[in-house]
């Protein structure tokens, strides 16, 4: 059944009428017409669908658009413009921190949140021992990252673009 969902995306308040069960992702793609937002997986596996959620880093694929009623939503089409580039998006560009681009937004998207993350103290849960006080080690940006998959392993360049804003 229909349900009408408030959501503020970058900035901009949207009011629409989804099914229960629409994705935060497809709301974006298919009803604010936010293509930025990719759908790799929908399986919450690869994340290229991330969003920032509130200011957390979401896989959009996983999330209830009527879950997020009234919620924050920025996308990569809300991070910057192409007159003023985030400088997540910027350091992409310098580092070619992408092959095809399918994923890009997601990391982008994913390493804003994760440098937010670190900001907080948030540990890094899959090994604590990398949480050593200190810039972000190349080890711990990887593994921080690993939820963003890149099927043209641009791997290197994505760490030193995030490396270069992280430090
Ligand atoms: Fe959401 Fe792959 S499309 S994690």
């Amino acid at each position: 059944s229909l349900q009408p969902v408030t959501l503020h995306v970058n900035g901009k308040r949207h009011r629409i009428e989804v099914d229960t069960r629409t994705t935060v992702l497809d709301a974006l793609r298919e009803n604010l017409g936010l293509k930025g937002s990719k759908k790799g997986c929908d399986h919450g596996q690869c994340g290229a669908c991330t969003v920032l959620i509130e200011g957390r880093r979401t896989n959009a694929c996983l999330s209830l658009a009527v879950m997020h009623d009234g919620d924050e939503i920025t996308t990569i089409e809300g991070l910057g413009t192409p007159d003023k580039l985030h400088a997540m998006q910027a350091s992409f560009l310098k580092h070619d921190g992408f092959q095809c681009g399918y994923c890009t937004s997601g990391q982008i998207c994913s390493s804003v949140g994760m440098l937010a993350e670190v900001k907080m103290g948030m540990p890094s849960h899959v090994t604590p021992d990398l949480n050593a006080p200190g810039p972000l080690t190349d080890e711990e940006i990887r593994e921080r990252m690993s939820g963003n998959l890149c099927r043209c392993s641009a791997y290197p360049n994505i760490v030193a673009s995030i490396r270069q804003v992280a430090t």
